[in-house]
């Protein structure tokens, strides 16, 4: 299908992101959607049958090309209807009231039905929030110009908590943030609110985010002051209409007076009346407990918190000779009586605990496990240092089975060229989600430990750390959009492909041009492995920037051991890698037989993860023959290459996609490639004093750009 050339050279901005709804550019789609959709009937009252009543209006009057009418009455003649049994009569009267339940509380089945002897296609869901996720679904069908005859869809998602965690400060600076200023208006909330709050909850619901972490988790505690609480408040009313329910960081220090001398930790400077946050001091426990009731009176639904503790500078248990449990479940206790949870982070790396960071969450949180208040989430990070380029998963997946563990993933590009870099995320998470854990045999993926099945976890969870700012097309780069995009879709069901959900994003976002989106999405499904190349290949990790974390650095000395990049590569004269096998750290150790031995040998390690297992010679010969040195600098020219192309990709798509995005990305793609390109330079002249041996020729002399890939 040939999208009309009239499209082309329309103006867009990105702010619309996935919910464009352009009209439908084959006439004979769009010619078969209007008999189909004729009348449109959602009936009911509530607000969010409201919101899935105007989200169908504005979307099918965009997609139809044409005034929509909604009717909260009966369906008459072909058309749509969306409702619950208890909403609509007409639904109630089809009978499918056990498969309704079955699709859960969120869940909803789409279906091809006849009423009253006239077509019909049926939204049916056992609450509202169902409603409006089956509307976003019928919406996508037709974005993606799909056929609405014979439709038996059912749905229901497979994690519980889909959340996204904002590390954005009240001062709306955002940590680690590369799309502008916070979206939340702290300084004119709660009187004024920004129609953007609508339009974030409105995207977020369409690929069913549920719920929001609306600060940093380097928690300022003004964030539970009364005043700020108003703010909050507002906020929730405007998201719970999308089925979005607010969470908050928790600074565990909240409880001490307002400080004179705030830096006595990190960021501590109480808004309480005590002089400890002792989580076993009894006034401590009734603070916290008063503070769950005063949120919980103004915000039923309130999620609750997320808690960064004992972690970079942050207070915790461990100020007062107290354990992670008692923080965790002081907490929980407080929000148990209202259906709160706490998520506690596992990002912890005391360097007491090991010399070897990686290992230090595993050793910290593992003993525990058991011991936590049925309402508390272990949160942890996908892989064991800090969202590198790749890492291997967590080897604290599938070693709790007593203890829920939410996944932790970063949509944020912090260690992936940020604002910059068009790298699209959904491998990387698939890689991590279809990883085998082993921890009971053969099959237990870290995607079965998350979403519950392996341990029969009673609550389920992931969250992404938000890349979403105040720019005008919220994620800085357009191509990131897509990251948040498939961050919502993998977490509702992480068994769809990453090609899928790029193809979906793509035609609701750019075209509908079956050769367009083949190319767009072939080069978003290879910039991962690019940049994994370009910056930290063969696991390499850490070798960046200390600080803004974006460029290369072997070298740097921030004072403590394990920040050093060379803490992390060990080059020397004999070769390159961190040796955690059992004749170095033995990491390996923490994960499950086979894994542990296959990651232990250095002939079975996949060499995808060679140098974070592995400390390796200099001359070793890899897989493809070539020495490790010679595969390195392959590597490198490889990944710069693949960079090059995408540009050239991206060109060639001139005439294909609109003018103002194509020219944005063209002009961040073309920074990519020049910023790509100082990875090799840096890392492999660095290297070079160890290896002491030479560039291979075609590689060297910068020909990195013309590398040719069939080598
Ligand atoms: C990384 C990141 C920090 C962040 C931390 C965390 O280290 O650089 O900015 O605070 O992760 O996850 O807590």
């Amino acid at each position: 299908m040939k999208e009309a050339a009239s499209l082309v050279g329309l103006p867009r901005d990105g702010y619309e992101l996935w919910l464009d709804y352009r009209p439908v550019q084959s006439a004979e789609r769009l010619g078969a959607y209007r008999a189909s959709l004729q009348s449109i009937a959602v009936p009911g009252d509530f607000s969010t049958l409201a919101v899935a009543r105007a989200e169908l209006q504005r979307g099918l009057s965009g997609l139809l090309d044409g005034p929509v009418e909604i009717s909260q009455d009966q369906l008459q003649g072909p058309g749509l209807l969306a409702g619950t049994p208890q909403t609509s009569s007409q639904i109630a009267a089809l009978g499918w009231d056990e498969q309704i339940a079955a699709q859960g509380p969120e869940g909803y089945l789409i279906r091809s039905a006849m009423m009253g002897g006239k077509p019909a296609v049926v939204i049916a869901a056992g609450s509202e929030m169902g409603v409006l996720y089956g509307s976003f679904h019928l919406l996508r069908l037709l974005q993606t110009q799909q056929p609405l005859a014979g439709l038996d869809i059912a749905e229901r998602p497979k994690i519980q908590l889909r959340l996204l965690d904002h590390w954005d400060n009240l001062n709306r600076s955002v940590e680690r943030g590369y799309a502008g200023k916070s979206l939340w208006k702290w300084e004119e909330l709660p009187d004024t609110l920004d129609p953007r709050y609508h339009d974030y909850a409105r995207a977020c619901a369409s690929i069913g985010i549920n719920g929001a972490v609306l600060n940093n988790v380097n928690a300022n505690p003004l964030i539970l002051r009364s005043d700020y609480l108003e703010k909050v408040v507002a906020l929730a009313n405007v998201l719970r209409l999308y089925g979005i329910r607010v969470h908050l960081s928790a600074n565990f220090a909240s409880p001490l007076r307002p400080s004179d001398t705030p830096g006595r930790f990190r960021r501590v400077n109480g808004i309480g009346n005590l002089d400890t946050a002792d989580p076993l001091d009894p006034d401590v426990r009734q603070w916290w407990k008063e503070k769950a009731d005063e949120i919980y009176h103004h915000i039923p639904d309130f999620g609750g918190f997320l808690v960064k503790a004992n972690s970079e500078g942050m207070p915790g248990p461990f100020d007062y000779g107290r354990t992670h449990l008692d923080g965790a479940n002081m907490l929980a206790r407080a929000l148990a009586p209202h259906g709160g949870i706490v998520m506690w982070r596992a990002f912890v790396y005391d360097p007491h605990v090991d010399p070897d960071r990686t290992k230090r969450a595993y050793k910290e949180f593992v003993p525990l496990d058991g011991e936590f208040e049925p309402n508390v989430f272990v949160q942890v990070k996908n892989g064991p240092l800090d969202f590198q380029p790749r890492e291997p998963f967590h080897p604290l997946f599938g070693a709790m089975p007593k203890t829920p563990l939410m996944m932790e993933f970063q949509v944020t590009q912090e260690y992936l060229g940020q604002g910059i870099h068009l790298v699209y995320l959904a491998p990387m998470w698939k890689e991590v989600l279809d990883a085998d854990t082993f921890a009971q045999g053969e099959g237990s993926t870290v995607a079965q430990v998350i979403d519950g099945s392996l341990h029969g976890y009673p609550m389920t969870g992931v969250a992404g750390v938000a890349n979403i700012g105040s720019d005008r097309n919220w994620c800085g780069h357009h191509f990131a959009q897509a990251n948040w995009y498939a961050f919502g879709r993998l977490a509702w069901n992480h068994t769809l492909s990453p090609e899928q959900i790029a193809e979906e994003w793509i035609r609701a976002t750019f075209t509908n041009d079956d050769g367009t989106v083949a190319t767009i999405r072939d080069m978003m499904m290879g910039s991962w492995e690019a940049c994994v190349n370009t910056m930290m290949p063969l696991c390499l990790h850490h070798i960046m920037r200390e600080g803004h974390h974006y460029g290369p650095d072997l070298e740097y000395n921030a004072g403590r051991e394990d920040w050093n990049p060379q803490y992390y590569h060990r080059a020397d004269a004999a070769g390159l890698g961190y040796d955690r096998s059992s004749s170095g750290s033995n990491a390996v150790a923490q994960y499950f037989p086979p894994l542990c031995d296959e990651f232990d040998d250095l002939t079975t390690c996949p060499e995808k993860y060679l140098l974070w297992f592995h400390h390796v010679p200099w001359d070793y010969e890899m897989r493809s023959g070539r020495t490790l040195w010679d595969e390195l600098v392959w590597r490198y020219a490889h990944g710069v290459a693949a960079v090059s192309r995408m540009l050239e990709t991206w060109t060639g798509l001139k005439s294909c996609v609109d003018s103002q995005r194509y020219e944005e990305v063209l002009k961040k793609l073309s920074t990519q490639v020049s910023d790509a390109a100082e990875w090799p330079q840096v890392c492999l002249s660095y290297f070079q004093k160890f290896s002491r041996r030479p560039i291979p020729a075609g590689i060297s002399d910068g020909a990195f750009q013309q590398h040719d890939e069939s080598r």
